[in-house]
């Protein structure tokens, strides 16, 4: 019986936070909406050094982690140029958003000292071994650039891959193939899939020089969104051990996020440019802290109070429901492609039209 109430009673209480209002005037124009410094990179991995026919990364280096993330950008948009103009429907740009935005809001930094890792707007940046959000970030851009070289579809890579692994919480990262393979299988599978589903397609048609491939895009983002899942299902366990945060308040928020997302992931929620530089102008520019009204603090905008109440609300009807919501919510997702975009309309209707 409860089950079936849950996601009506979710849209009777969703009615509450969305207005009729319009879009406010979004601040989301211009290139300050791409990761810090993603012009000043190239997105080619023979700009990493080599030593002993081995390539150095230094994954807790902002730039070397934005490095992989343009060349997962760049050799995966030939699949996408279907879906947006100047390589916007490319559907690793969801992912490549949020990391550039993680920074920018200073979630990088030590918890224990936030002038340590932090957003000066200069390089190099680095990212705090002990920050929680620079944890869940290492899973999720390891493990889909170490499937991608696993899966050969980053073909040019001959030398081996080695990141450079600091001592501190050493046992609780990967870094090396043979190693996140060894530690977490199934997480390099689901990666892999996503790649080896790209692999599969064919060119269609030719449009002027450019090659049109057959992706399915509700698949591409199916697979993209399970493998992050994956990753994230990871990061959780291990944070009670390492990972900190600023606040009870900031950590309290980042679980409300992350299970927001899986019900947006559930509704194959669009990963593309626009669409997710679109939903990231409600998160919170700066990490929350204990003296925040933990219900909005007062200098967050109309779309970060959106965002906050829309993720406060999602993670308390699930709880009050015993985790009935996220079941039953993923199932009317699975049903069909018209759930899944009522299913997307709602998510932006909490999101996107605030109440004023
Ligand atoms: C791989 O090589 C091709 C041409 O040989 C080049 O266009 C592409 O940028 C290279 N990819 C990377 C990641 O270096
Ligand atoms: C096209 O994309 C690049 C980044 O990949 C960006 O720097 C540039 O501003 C974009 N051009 C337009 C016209 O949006
Ligand atoms: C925080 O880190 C900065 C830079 O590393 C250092 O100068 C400062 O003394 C540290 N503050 C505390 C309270 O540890
Ligand atoms: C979704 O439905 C398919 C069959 O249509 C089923 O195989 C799959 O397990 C379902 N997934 C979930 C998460 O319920």
């Amino acid at each position: 019986m409860w089950p079936a109430l849950v996601i009506p009673t979710f849209l009777f209480l969703s009615c509450f936070s969305v207005g009729s209002a319009q879009i406010p005037g979004s601040v989301t124009d211009g290139n300050d909406r791409y990761p810090p410094f993603w012009d000043q990179i190239n997105g080619d991995i023979a700009e990493f050094p080599v030593q002993d026919n081995k390539i150095i990364i230094d994954i807790w280096k902002y730039k070397d982690r934005l490095q992989i993330y343009k060349i997962l950008i760049r050799e995966s948009n030939k699949y996408f140029v279907q879906f947006g103009k100047n390589d916007t429907g490319n559907v690793l740009w969801g992912l490549t958003l949020f990391y550039g935005k993680l920074y920018k809001t200073g979630r990088f930094v030590k918890p224990s000292n936030s002038s340590v890792c932090a957003y000066e707007g200069e390089f190099p940046g680095c990212i705090s071994i002990d920050s929680g959000w620079g944890g869940f970030n290492f899973y999720v851009l390891t493990i889909y650039f170490l499937a991608a070289i696993e899966s050969g579809f980053l073909r040019n890579i001959s030398q081996e891959i080695v990141f450079l692994s600091p001592e501190e919480h050493r046992s609780y990262f990967c870094y090396s193939i043979e190693e996140c393979r060894a530690s977490f299988p199934q997480a390099m599978d689901a990666a892999k899939k996503f790649y080896q589903y790209l692999q599969s397609r064919k060119i269609l048609s030719i449009v002027g020089d450019t090659p049109v491939y057959n992706t399915d895009k509700d698949t591409a983002i199916l697979y993209m969104w399970d493998a992050h899942q994956a990753l994230i299902d990871i990061g959780k366990p291990m944070f009670n051990d390492i990972f900190q945060y600023s606040s009870a308040t900031e950590r309290d928020f980042t679980f409300n996020f992350l299970l927001a997302i899986e019900f947006c992931a559930a509704a194959i929620y669009r990963s593309f440019f626009e669409s997710s530089a679109e939903f990231l102008v409600g998160f919170p520019h700066r990490p929350l802290t204990d003296e925040d009204d933990p219900i909005l603090p007062s200098d967050l905008n109309i779309r970060e109070k959106a965002l906050m109440s829309s993720v406060t609300l999602i993670s308390n009807i699930n709880q009050m429901t015993g985790g009935s919501f996220l079941t039953v919510w993923k199932k009317a997702m699975n049903v069909s492609k018209i759930t899944q975009f009522l299913g997307r309309l709602i998510i932006n209707n909490l999101l996107l039209i605030p109440n004023t």
